[in-house]
């Protein structure tokens, strides 16, 4: 969208990303794609792990957007963690995608279960090889995904470039406070995903309340709100008028005091995982 966030190496990233984790691969991806970018999106955030690179690909390649104007994110899978695995993942996601370079990547998980025993020196080597693809042009800004502050501080011993993104689960009722600030003070811009909590929030009643006051829907209140607090929000959705309904968050504010409000939410359930105890 119009409006974007600056990447500490001074790289614009658009300020609402178009989630796609959960889309189904084949048309379903390759239409829900080409609905966003006619809807002004700019910025798309997938994973190898997510299983439609191709497909997103596909539409990225069928819309026509002058590729200067596009953010594409993508994410290691955690069976790639290591230096020449990474690169050759790299290449498979940039080639699935059908784009030469990117312009974030991620650390998917900082803790895969298969190298639960030697996660640091795997990010340590993983981190080096994005360094490299950062360095060489393949991609315009390097991050993390769900890492906690113990795994960051882990993974600064060897680092020579900090990264630039934490991406983590996000929403009202999960602020997930500690790490958003510490990954901030880091320098590093938040992403949230699940912004809309996988949808279960839609149906808060003091979100639909609030929201109805600003002639708005419980979603675009839920987007709105991660960008008042510096979070840049990934929505995702399949359906035409709820991908053109999450875009139109620019008209409307949020008073401080319904800010306060929902900052004070509690989501009973908590993260969906644990970073130390991912299953795969
Ligand atoms: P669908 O993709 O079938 O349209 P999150 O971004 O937190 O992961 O939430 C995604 C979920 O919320 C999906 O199930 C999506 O459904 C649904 N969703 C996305 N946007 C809206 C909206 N504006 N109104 C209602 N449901 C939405």
């Amino acid at each position: 969208l119009t409006d974007a966030f600056i990447l500490k190496n001074g790289v614009r990233i658009p300020c609402v990303g178009f989630g796609t984790w959960q889309t189904p691969d084949g048309e379903t991806a390759v239409q829900a794609v080409l609905a966003a970018l006619a809807d002004g999106y700019r910025h798309i955030d997938t994973a190898a792990v997510y299983g439609n690179e191709k497909s997103v690909g596909r539409a990225i390649a069928q819309a026509g957007v002058p590729r200067e104007e596009l953010f594409v994110t993508s994410k290691l899978w955690n069976d790639e963690h290591g230096y020449d695995s990474t690169l050759r993942a790299f290449d498979k996601t940039a080639a699935d995608l059908g784009l030469d370079h990117l312009d974030l990547y991620l650390i998917h998980w900082p803790v895969p279960a298969r190298f639960k025993d030697e996660w640091q020196e795997k990010n340590a080597q993983t981190w080096r090889a994005f360094e490299r693809l950062y360095r060489e042009g393949r991609v315009r800004a390097i991050g993390i995904s769900n890492f906690l502050p113990h795994h960051v501080e882990e993974l600064k011993k060897t680092a020579e470039i900090m990264p630039m993104v934490n991406q983590i689960e996000y929403h009202p009722g999960l602020m997930q406070t500690e790490i958003v600030e510490y990954s901030q003070q880091e320098g590093m811009l938040v992403e949230a995903y699940s912004p809309l909590g996988t949808g279960k929030m839609l149906g808060n009643e003091m979100l639909n309340k609030t929201a109805e006051r600003y002639g708005k829907s419980a979603a675009q209140l839920c987007i709105r709100w991660a960008l008042q607090n510096g979070v840049l929000p990934l929505p995702k959705s399949v359906t035409p008028a709820r991908i053109a309904e999450n875009a139109d968050v620019f008209d409307f504010e949020i008073s401080a005091e319904d800010m306060a409000a929902i900052n004070k939410m509690t989501d009973p359930d908590g993260p969906t995982y644990d970073p130390d105890d991912f299953p795969l």
